[in-house]
C-alpha cells in the first residue's frame, strides 16, 4: 500500500506587539530615518507587521503555533516521532542547541523523538517539508511536527529603511502524520549557492562575539528578479511532478515576501489573483514562517477545504528555494 504524508492539523502564532506602518515610520523618524505608509505600502503590500517582546524566544513563538497544530490534528504530543523547526533565528547563537530541542522540551514531549532545525532562510519549510514527505512515504516516520518560527526583528537593523520595513516576526505549524490517502503530490527544493551575497548576515563569531555586522543585509532589486524567476520555475515543477495543471489548483500558497513578487509568480503560473492566499499585509515577511503561517490563515478562515490542490512556493537566502503540491 502506498504511503502517503497528509497534514492533519496546522497551527499560528503572532506576537502581540503589531506594528502598522504609520507606528514604523514614527520610531525611525526618532532615529532621523524617513519612510512612510504609502512607500511601504505601494512596494511591498505591507500595512503592518508583528515584532516579539524582549522576552519572547523563537521557540516560544514556535511552542503557541505547535500547540494549535497538535489540537487540530488531535494527537497525543508523546505520539510525535520527529520534530523538524525551520529558522533563521535560532534562540542561541549557532543554533546551538537546536530550538528544534528547546521546543521539544517547552512541549513536554519525553519520548526521545528526533529534534533538528532545517537552515534554508526563507525557503526552510519547504525544505523541511520535502524532508518530512520523504521520511514518511519510505516508512521511517509516522508523526512529524514541523514548524517554521522566526524573530526576524532581532537581526533588523532600523537604521537601514530598506530592509527594517520589510520584515516580521511570526511562527506556523503542521502536523504530518503517515496515510493511505493524499497527501503531499510533490515537493522540489533547489539552491544556487553563487548568490549567497544578495541576501545575508555577513557577520560571524570570533572570540566569543560578533565580527562584522550581525544584522541583515539584502540588495532588494537582485532578490526581486531573482525570485520572480525561480518561483515560477519551481511551480512548474512541482506540478508536473505532480501531474496537475495550473487551472486544478485552488489556492496558491506563495511565500509572502512582497505582494508584487506574489502577482507576478501567480500571474506566470497562470492563477488567478483571487486563488492566492495572501497574509504579507499584516504579517510583513516572516522568513520560514510565513508559508505555515498563510496555510493556516487560509484553513481557519475556511477558504481552504479538505480535498482542495494546494501550490506551496517559498523562496529566500541562500539563494534557495522550493515548491510542493499538495492535497488537502
Ligand atoms: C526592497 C524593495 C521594496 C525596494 O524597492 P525598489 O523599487 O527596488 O526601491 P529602490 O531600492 O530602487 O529604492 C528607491 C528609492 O526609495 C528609497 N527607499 C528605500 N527604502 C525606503 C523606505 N523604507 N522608505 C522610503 N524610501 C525608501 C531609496 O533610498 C531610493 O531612493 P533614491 O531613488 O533617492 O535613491 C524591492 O526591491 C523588493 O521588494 N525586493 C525584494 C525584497 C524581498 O522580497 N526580499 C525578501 C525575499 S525572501
Amino acid at each position: 500500500m502506498t504511503i502517503f504524508a497528509k497534514i492533519t492539523g496546522t497551527g499560528s502564532y503572532l506576537p502581540k506587539n503589531r506594528i502598522d506602518n504609520f507606528q514604523l515610520a514614527e520610531k525611525l523618524l526618532s532615529k532621523g530615518i524617513e519612510t512612510s505608509d504609502e512607500w511601504i505600502y505601494t512596494r511591498s503590500g505591507i500595512k503592518a507587521r508583528h515584532f516579539s517582546a524582549p522576552e519572547e524566544m523563537t521557540s516560544d513563538l514556535a511552542v503557541e503555533a505547535a500547540l494549535k497544530a497538535i489540537e487540530a490534528a488531535k494527537v497525543d504530543v508523546q505520539d510525535i516521532d520527529m520534530i523538524i523547526l525551520a529558522t533563521s533565528t535560532p534562540d542561541n547563537l549557532g543554533g546551538f542547541p537546536s530550538t528544534a530541542c528547546i521546543v521539544q522540551k517547552k512541549l513536554g514531549i519525553t519520548n526521545d523523538c528526533a529534534a533538528f532545525d532545517v537552515q534554508a532562510v526563507c525557503s526552510g519549510f519547504m525544505y523541511g517539508l520535502h524532508l518530512a514527505n520523504a521520511l514518511i512515504t519510505s516508512g521511517a516516520n509516522r508523526r512529524i511536527l514541523l514548524i517554521g518560527a522566526e524573530t526576524f526583528s532581532r537581526i533588523l537593523n532600523f537604521q537601514d529603511r530598506t530592509t527594517c520595513v520589510l520584515f516580521g516576526d511570526g511562527a506556523g505549524a503542521v502536523l504530518l502524520e503517515a496515510s493511505s490517502s493524499p497527501g503531499i503530490l510533490s515537493t522540489a527544493v533547489h539552491a544556487d549557492g553563487s548568490q549567497t551575497d544578495i541576501l545575508c548576515i555577513p557577520g560571524y563569531a570570533k572570540d566569543g562575539v560578533i565580527e562584522g555586522s550581525g544584522f541583515l543585509e539584502m540588495d532588494g532589486q537582485a532578490v526581486f528578479k531573482l525570485a520572480v524567476k525561480v518561483l515560477e520555475q519551481v511551480g512548474q515543477e512541482a506540478l508536473q511532478k505532480a501531474d496537475l495543471q495550473a487551472s486544478q489548483i485552488d489556492w496558491l500558497i506563495p511565500h509572502q515576501a512582497n505582494i508584487r513578487i506574489m502577482q507576478s509568480t501567480a500571474k506566470k503560473l497562470g492563477i488567478a489573483p483571487d486563488h492566492v492566499i495572501v497574509t504579507v499585509h499584516d504579517q510583513g515577511n516572516t522568513s520560514a514562517a510565513s508559508v505555515p503561517l498563510a496555510l493556516d490563515d487560509g484553513i481557519r478562515s475556511g477558504k481552504i477545504v479538505r480535498g482542495q490542490n494546494l501550490l506551496l512556493e517559498g523562496v529566500g537566502g541562500g539563494f534557495a528555494w522550493g515548491a510542493a503540491c499538495i492535497r488537502y
